[in-house]
């Protein structure tokens, strides 16, 4: 019997029995397949295919007609995961834009959910999206569609401001109707106190290892980026003998297990 599809009440009740969510980075057919048969629960089309398919500096070129492409590569594989998509820059700055992006991420793109980046000043947009039906994921901590505001790729919330400031948009995006959050570069306390705080389950990458889940970006946790690899990555394909699919089944197991992310990998 294949297994039960993933949605967001699974995720729900993963976090409330302690069950850790393993999500990864996804933006083709093929390695949908893999993905699936290794058990990772969300496939994120992020648009840090920018960055890993295009070659660009950043996520901001990342155009709604790339992602949408990208987004029904990956549905006309997947099975069992849930499957969310990224809304790309300047595609959610008025509730009435967000709406109509959501719509052509759903519709033609085939996801489950949509992630925006951003805290309490989208809490119209995601009341906006929430009612009329589409999952939203919050993203918090370092926005990289913001990294030209940011002035780089930072670590976010080091003071008590800039934390206090992410811990108050994650309660306000969990109460505009955000179903999941991904913390993304803050220290790891910060983001295991955020996860205790909320209902809804937080899934970190560069957070270390006390949130509900784990994402990863697919072509650093297979060593293929080596022009930048992110400290808070790990390579889980070097070494191996049984190839991609046993670095794709080890990260799945590492993060069940909270051996991902390990001290190695953990900002303070
Ligand atoms: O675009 C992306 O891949 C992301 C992850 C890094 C969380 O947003």
């Amino acid at each position: 019997m294949p297994s039960p599809r993933v949605t967001i009440s699974t995720l729900a009740a993963m976090k409330g029995r302690g069950e850790r969510i393993a999500c990864l980075t996804c933006y083709d057919a093929t390695f949908t397949r893999l993905l699936e048969r290794a058990g990772v629960d969300v496939l994120l089309v992020g648009d840090s295919l920018g960055m890993v398919l295009q070659g660009q500096e950043t996520t901001v070129p990342v155009t709604l007609d790339q992602m949408v492409y990208h987004c029904a590569c990956v549905a006309r594989r997947q099975e069992r995961a849930l499957l969310i998509g990224d809304m790309p820059f300047l595609t959610y700055a008025t509730p009435e834009h967000a709406l109509a992006t959501a719509g052509r991420l759903m519709q033609e793109g085939g996801v489950h959910m949509v992630k925006l980046e951003g805290g309490a000043a989208l809490v119209e947009t995601v009341a906006a999206l929430t009612t009329h039906g589409v999952p939203v994921c919050g993203h918090l901590g370092l926005l990289p569609q913001s990294v030209h505001r940011l002035g780089g790729y930072r670590v976010q919330g080091r003071d008590a401001a800039g934390a206090r400031t992410i811990r108050d948009d994650a309660v306000a995006l969990q109460n505009a109707g955000a179903g999941l959050l991904v913390l993304e570069c803050v220290p790891a306390a910060l983001a295991a106190e955020i996860r205790a705080s909320l209902t809804i389950p937080v899934i970190g990458i560069g957070a270390g290892a006390g949130c509900d889940g784990q994402v990863l970006v697919l072509h650093d946790m297979l060593g293929l980026n080596t022009d930048r690899p992110p400290s808070f990555s790990k390579d889980f394909l070097a070494g191996r003998s049984d190839g991609v699919a046993g670095a794709l089944a080890s990260y799945v197991r590492e993060v069940k297990a909270g051996t991902f992310p390990g001290p190695e990998q953990t900002t303070v």
